[in-house]
């Protein structure tokens, strides 16, 4: 099991990577990336006291780019810093103690520490380990799966929650209005006060060949909106037009996606955006996505006010649970 962490075999190879951790040339990073030009994804600050404004830019943004960052959002650097930290603390751990936090083996929960997620075409895999838990609501959480080790890990990760919600609460309001509904009536759609907040920390160490490996490969996340603090080494990519740009960092920025359940949810009128990462030669890359997820039983289609004769709907009604379970496993929705 050790041996198959990307961090083990990062360890081991020097000057080249297995065979299933190369893409094929339609993904190589080296070929397929648009390089010389950050794309310019719309960065919004949020503390700008004209509310309208700030609907309006994070509408446009939902619905032309399906990403965005946000800045002067609230949470603060420390806050952030020291949840970031004790994340690269728990990846820095001996490797036997993070097994200690290992996604139980053909358990249905994405919860624990792991490597490779999606059943990949023709057994490729991405450079990249994982920690996934939930950390909110208090009924949602298996604190089994938050790490002991370092021993403010739940401090810093309860007081980032914390923070987190006056964003949540403003996204939810913002991408409301902007498309006519009340303000809290997407936040309904997607569950209400049981809305999850799953957190993953990825860790992509360093590897010997960047241009051939992805970290995380293309995909639009399956959630309804994702809030990602990255560290400060480059490496996510968003696609535009078939292209492929890297997306500028930008520190204290929180980068939002709109996933699918959103565009599920506004009847095709927000995006979910299309993403994926590179990995570095010598540095470590991290990020902290935290996805906004409905619970699984809840069914989430368009939004009865935003269909009719004119506005057909063009997504299926689904419970949420099935809807990863048939993207995970690669079965039409
Ligand atoms: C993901 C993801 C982006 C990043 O884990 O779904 O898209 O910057 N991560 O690591
Ligand atoms: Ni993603």
């Amino acid at each position: 099991m050790e041996s198959e962490r990307v961090q083990n075999i990062a360890s081991t190879f020097e000057d080249t990577i297995p065979e299933a951790f190369v893409r094929s040339e339609h993904e190589q990073p080296a070929i397929t990336t648009v390089h010389g030009i950050d794309l310019d994804v719309p960065v919004i600050d949020v503390s700008d006291p004209d509310e309208e404004k700030i609907n309006r830019l994070i509408a446009d943004a939902s619905r032309e780019w399906g990403m965005f960052q946000i800045v002067n959002h609230g949470i603060p650097s420390e806050v952030i810093s020291k949840f970031q930290g004790v994340g690269r603390a728990f990846f820095e751990l001996p490797q036997e103690e993070k097994e200690l936090y290992a996604k139980p083996p053909g358990g249905k929960s994405i919860e624990g520490y792991g490597t490779f997620l999606q059943k990949e075409i023709e057994g490729k895999k991405g450079w990249v380990d994982h920690l996934f838990h939930r950390i909110w609501p208090p009924p949602a959480i298996n604190y089994q799966f938050w790490p002991k080790n370092p021993p403010l890990y739940r401090e810093a990760n309860e007081e980032y929650v914390k923070y987190l919600h006056g964003v949540v609460d403003k996204l939810f309001k913002s991408l409301s209005l902007g498309l006519g509904l009340e303000e809290h009536e997407l936040r309904e759609a997607v569950g209400g006060d049981e809305l999850a907040y799953l957190l993953k920390i990825n860790y992509y160490p360093p590897c010997p060949r960047p241009d051939l490996a992805l970290g995380v490969v293309a995909h639009t996340d399956m959630c309804s909106i994702t809030i990602l603090v990255p560290n400060d080494i480059q490496g996510l990519q968003a696609c535009r037009d078939g292209d492929w740009y890297c997306v500028r960092y930008i520190p204290d920025a929180l980068v939002i996606h709109i996933g699918d359940q959103m565009e599920i949810l506004s009847n095709g009128k927000y995006k979910s955006v299309f993403h994926r990462t590179t990995v570095t030669k010598d540095k470590t890359r991290m990020s902290w996505p935290v996805f906004l997820e409905p619970p699984p039983d809840l069914a989430v289609g368009p939004h009865p006010k935003l269909v009719n004769e004119k506005n057909p709907p063009k997504y299926k009604t689904k419970k949420y649970g099935e809807y990863c379970y048939c993207k995970l496993n690669k079965i039409p929705q």
